[in-house]
């Protein structure tokens, strides 16, 4: 087999640490994005151990700052000539945390789960254009059932902190926005990379049981919450499968621009905004449709505009306006 090169964000704990583990027992050269070089340097020598595979490669990274992802990027194509498979793991939630601001004075989640990952994918597109089988996965959550309510939108305008200190803030509900907002850019980026071959698409988790380290990160008043849920979720390592699976497999070989749920069934957009009582359980209990907020136009537009603006990718803002350029 010849050497793929997979990039995994947050691969030091959780479902991208299984991932990493899965990868590396299957040959492929796997690269840690992690931010904690020390403690991920642990987990490194562990996974190079239980898979008695050397390539395990980790580069430093904090996907809420725009420097760091260039400085990344920078140290990536310095060693690498191509990416095979990038998957966007790593993610920001801590319930009951206050509005904060990047160093890049953009909302902390969203500067994590989304406009990261953007600059990321943008920086790295020459890299990923050079792969006979290019790959992105998006790592999102059964959390965005809640715009299967009309009423639940993004709001745009706080972003930059605004507001902050004067609108009342949920981590919750920016999460659940930045997931939301994560799904959109699949399917735009799936869109705009078609040509090139390059697929991009989003796995919809419903959970995966909590590592030790990010339940220590939890406020203690969400501990017996998440310890509660952890019974009932599936262990991290069948999440890992899934990520391997979406971009490895030759029944996704030629799939792009879909959610796909932990069943690995393509999800479709719900075909009716107002259904009846039994739909709307059905549809909030199941994973076999999503709410058409996802595929709203002219948020997907604004939203790519502002990704632009706001990583200063200018080229990504120019791509939309001219196709024909890329
Ligand atoms: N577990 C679930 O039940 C569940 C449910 C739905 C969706 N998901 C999604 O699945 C993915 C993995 O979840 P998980 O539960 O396995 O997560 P996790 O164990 O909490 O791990 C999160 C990872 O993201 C990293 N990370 C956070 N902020 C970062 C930053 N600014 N820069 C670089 N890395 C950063 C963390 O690194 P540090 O160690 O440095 O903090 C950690 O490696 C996430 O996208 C999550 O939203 C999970």
């Amino acid at each position: 087999m010849k050497k793929r090169n997979v990039i995994i964000t947050g691969a030091n704990s959780g479902i991208g640490k299984a991932a990493t583990l899965k990868f590396a027992t299957e040959g492929y050269n796997v690269i840690m994005a992690c931010r904690d070089l020390e403690f991920s340097r642990t987990v490194q020598k562990e996974i190079v151990e239980l898979s008695q595979n050397k390539n395990i490669d980790l580069i430093q990274v904090d996907m809420s700052s725009l420097n760091s992802i260039h400085t990344f990027c920078s140290e990536y194509k310095s060693k690498y000539d191509k990416v095979d498979i990038l998957i966007h793991n790593a993610a920001y939630i801590n319930h009951g945390e206050k509005y904060q601001l990047s160093p890049d004075n953009i909302e902390l989640t969203f500067a994590t789960n989304v406009f990261g990952p953007f600059l990321m994918t943008t920086l790295l597109l020459d890299h990923i254009k050079k792969s006979d089988d290019p790959r992105i996965l998006h790592a999102s959550s059964n959390i965005i059932k809640h715009f299967f309510d009309p009423k639940t939108k993004i709001i745009f305008d706080n972003l930059q902190g605004e507001f902050k200190g004067s609108r009342p803030h949920s981590v919750y509900k920016m999460y659940c926005q930045s997931k939301m907002a994560f799904v959109i850019l699949t399917f735009k980026m799936a869109e705009m990379y078609k040509d090139n071959g390059i697929k991009v698409n989003a796995l919809q988790i419903n959970g995966a049981k909590m590592s030790k380290r990010t339940l220590k990160k939890v406020k203690p008043w969400w501990r017996p919450i998440a310890w509660g849920q952890n019974i009932f979720f599936p262990p991290t390592s069948y999440m890992a499968n899934n990520y391997f699976e979406i971009c490895t497999s030759n029944t996704f070989h030629h799939v792009s621009g879909k959610l796909i749920n932990d069943k690995l069934e393509i999800m479709q957009v719900t075909p009716n905004e107002y259904p009846s009582l039994f739909e709307q359980v059905k549809r909030v209990l199941g994973s076999s449709v999503y709410p058409t907020y996802a595929d709203n136009n002219e948020v997907m537009e604004q939203l790519w505009a502002l990704s632009a603006e706001l990583t200063k990718c200018h080229s990504a803002y120019t791509l939309t306006k001219n196709l024909d350029g890329f």
